[in-house]
């Protein structure tokens, strides 16, 4: 190769204070892809750039190849955590797609709840839930219909790849600008004053709301330790992060775990694909309702 090729070749993707190099980023995205089924395309190298600074910062480390190598080593394990949490964007808030809260308040919940009083057994999934503000909607939502259903067996599983959005989803305070999104009557009922980890006057989500959600660590391109169908499902805002292949293999891991009739709520820009889509029929948008009858 030419001297100035090579010198072209070697012009970093990202030119800061540690020079990202494209070799830098194809190796940590294909660790990132391997653990989280997250695809990035260059085009993200700048996010890939001010995300992982701060680490090598931290750490101490002089380059993004001293970085890379530490990930891959079996030492490493951590910090491959802290990757995963700098790479994942947790953006979230509570009633986000306002429409998915309508449906399962209206159409989905008086059914479910019913059967709950009867003795029943209610299970909603929160499938990758940030920290918290989705599965704390949907217990609000149960709460607004049943103000006594944390003494019934209704459970909302909250999962996420993160044990970081997980310790904030957990601990449920959150600051006063982010729980505006919540109806006034919901807000009034079920928060309370509190300070958050960092002593910031925040909101606490009420007791009987936290009883009805349980959360947990689950990488939704690993193994799923959950045996049982769920009543419904929201995997929100998720699937985008992944390439076209993963995608399709995960609408048709989900499709088992809806009820007959269940439903499956997706992110405002995602679309069912593959032999999944079969099996679910539009119930508004975004929203899709288990078809009852095998595929012919
Ligand atoms: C943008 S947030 C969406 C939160 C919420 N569902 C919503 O729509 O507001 C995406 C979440 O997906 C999680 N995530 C990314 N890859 C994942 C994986 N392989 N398994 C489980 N969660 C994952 C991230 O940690 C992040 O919290």
């Amino acid at each position: 190769m030419s001297a100035a090729l090579s010198a072209v070749g070697s012009r970093p993707l990202v030119d800061g204070e540690f020079p990202l190099f494209i070799e830098d980023f194809r190796a940590i995205a294909a660790m990132l892809h391997a653990d989280a089924g997250i695809a990035l395309s260059e085009a993200k190298a700048t996010l890939m750039y001010s995300r992982l600074a701060k680490r090598l910062r931290t750490l101490g480390l002089r380059s993004f190849r001293e970085y890379r190598a530490l990930v891959a080593s079996h030492e490493g394990g951590e910090e491959r955590r802290q990757m995963l949490t700098a790479l994942t964007t947790n953006l979230t808030r509570f009633f986000r797609e306002p429409h998915h809260f309508e449906h399962l308040k209206t159409a989905v919940l008086p059914a479910l709840l019913q059967e709950a009083r009867r003795g029943g057994r209610v299970r909603l999934w929160s499938a990758a839930c940030s920290t918290g503000q989705e599965p704390y909607s949907i217990a609000l939502t149960i709460l607004s219909l049943m103000p006594d259903a944390a003494g019934l067996d209704i459970k909302v599983l909250a999962t996420d790849i993160d044990p970081a959005v997980l310790v904030e989803a957990r601990a449920g305070v959150y600051e006063e600008a982010s729980i505006e999104p919540v109806p006034s009557d919901l807000r009034k009922r079920w928060f309370n004053r509190a300070t958050d980890a960092r002593g910031k006057a925040g909101w606490s989500v009420a007791e009987d709301a936290r009883r009805l959600v349980s959360f947990r660590e689950l990488n939704l391109i690993g193994t799923w330790p959950m045996r049982g169908r769920f009543q419904a499902i929201m995997c929100r805002n998720v699937v985008i992060y992944f390439d076209e292949d993963t995608q399709v293999a995960l609408w048709s891991r989900f499709m088992p775990m809806v009820e007959p009739g269940g439903h499956l709520y997706i992110g405002h820009s995602e679309r069912l694909a593959g032999d999944a889509a079969w099996h679910f029929e539009s119930a508004g948008i975004t929203t899709y309702r288990r078809r009852t009858e095998n595929r012919p």
